[in-house]
């Protein structure tokens, strides 16, 4: 097992399987594991707003026995008095013994693996990954489809660009076979080559710019919001100009030409993207699919705080790079501070920062 949870992709499938499993076994005997990380203490260090992500990370803990510190947005902690990622991370890991951060810049949970002495949780970096969300729609989609990830018609709509809960989901299906892509978005919008090209092996993937494309064979809809926050630092692409259109809005006209069975997820928070009422259809899942983030959380919190393991896999795999990443959302860019963080490129994915992806 990997010390730190950066990308869900640094994990083996038996040790995905083991993190769904024992995620199955706290669901069914919560009891049972009520006193497992007694003494232990989680840390979250959210530079960016979330209410799910953390509060499950929070919960899950708490229901494990385990203590929880941390700070929720960056106002009340000394980084709005300038403390660099380092020295935050650094002081952080005296306090507790495992790390769950989200931070705005792309790489910053991988930077601060890198400076720190207990295991760090990737809670989303920017518009790059977001591993545990990951980790609760295949959680729920094992859960609906009896543990098959085969042989689906899987619908992904919205803010393809920016949404990193998007890029860690398809990267995680690389792993299967015979599954139907339908990407839908704006064409500004679309999933960035990056995170297709594993997919593309064995699987297909269609692009589409209406939900009404596709919706009748779909036994799966993922819908995702735009991203606006990110679209401001966004080069090129005025804020007014990149809004929805109906065609990308989930609404009972569309529904009703879907299967009885289709799971309608989304990672949440969501705007106007669903019909409010909607919820109340019995294929609206994303509500259950928040609550299992609780479970999943617990599992992977307690496979981290059990192993020993010194070093991330990912790390194991990069090489030092010449060239400094330009993309100025990676966190190579963030400030003065991380100036000395090691210059790598990812080995897998030809010359790519092995921050951010983007490459160089
Ligand atoms: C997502 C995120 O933060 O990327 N939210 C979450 O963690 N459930 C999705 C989003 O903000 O749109």
């Amino acid at each position: 097992m990997v010390r730190d949870f950066l990308d869900f992709n640094d994990l083996t499938m038996a040790q995905w399987d083991r993190i769904f499993n024992l995620a199955d076994d706290i669901y069914e005997n919560p009891a049972k594991y009520a006193d497992h990380c007694k003494n232990k203490i989680l840390a979250t260090l959210f530079y960016e707003p979330s209410t799910r992500t953390q509060l499950s990370f929070q919960s899950a803990m708490l229901k494990l026995g385990g203590s929880v510190i941390g700070f929720s947005g960056v106002g009340g902690s000394s980084v709005s008095k300038g403390e660099s990622l380092k020295d935050t991370i650094k002081i952080v890991s005296g306090y507790a013994d495992i790390i769950a951060i989200r931070h705005p810049k792309a790489g910053s949970a991988f930077a601060a693996s890198l400076y720190a002495s207990v295991p760090v949780i990737n809670a989303g970096d920017g518009v790059h990954l977001h591993p545990t969300q990951t980790l609760l729609d295949l959680f729920t989609i094992g859960k609906y489809k009896n543990k098959k990830f085969t042989g689906l018609n899987i619908g992904i709509c919205g803010d393809l660009l920016n949404g990193r809960t998007v890029h860690s989901l398809l990267r995680a299906f690389s792993m299967y076979r015979g599954n139907n892509f339908y990407l839908i978005s704006n064409p500004d919008f679309k999933v960035p080559e990056k995170y297709l090209k594993a997919l593309q092996t064995g699987n297909q993937i269609f692009t589409c710019e209406a939900i009404d494309e596709c919706i009748d064979g779909l036994d799966i809809i993922y819908m995702t919001r735009l991203q606006k926050e990110r679209l401001v630092s966004l080069d090129g692409v005025p804020f007014e100009t990149a809004g929805y259109d109906m065609n990308l809005i989930l609404d009972h006209t569309k529904l009703a030409k879907a299967k009885s069975d289709l799971m309608i997820l989304h990672p949440l928070p969501k705007n106007n993207e669903i019909e409010a009422s909607i919820d109340d259809d019995e294929r609206a899942l994303y509500f259950k699919q928040a609550e299992l983030g609780v479970y999943i959380r617990m599992a992977l919190l307690i496979i981290l705080l059990e192993n020993n393991t010194n070093r991330t896999s990912a790390e194991i795999q990069r090489e030092e790079a010449e060239i400094r990443c330009e993309n100025p959302n990676c966190i190579l860019n963030d400030d003065d501070d991380t100036s000395n963080l090691p210059l790598l490129v990812n080995v897998n994915a030809g010359d790519a920062c092995a921050y951010c992806e983007v490459e160089a």
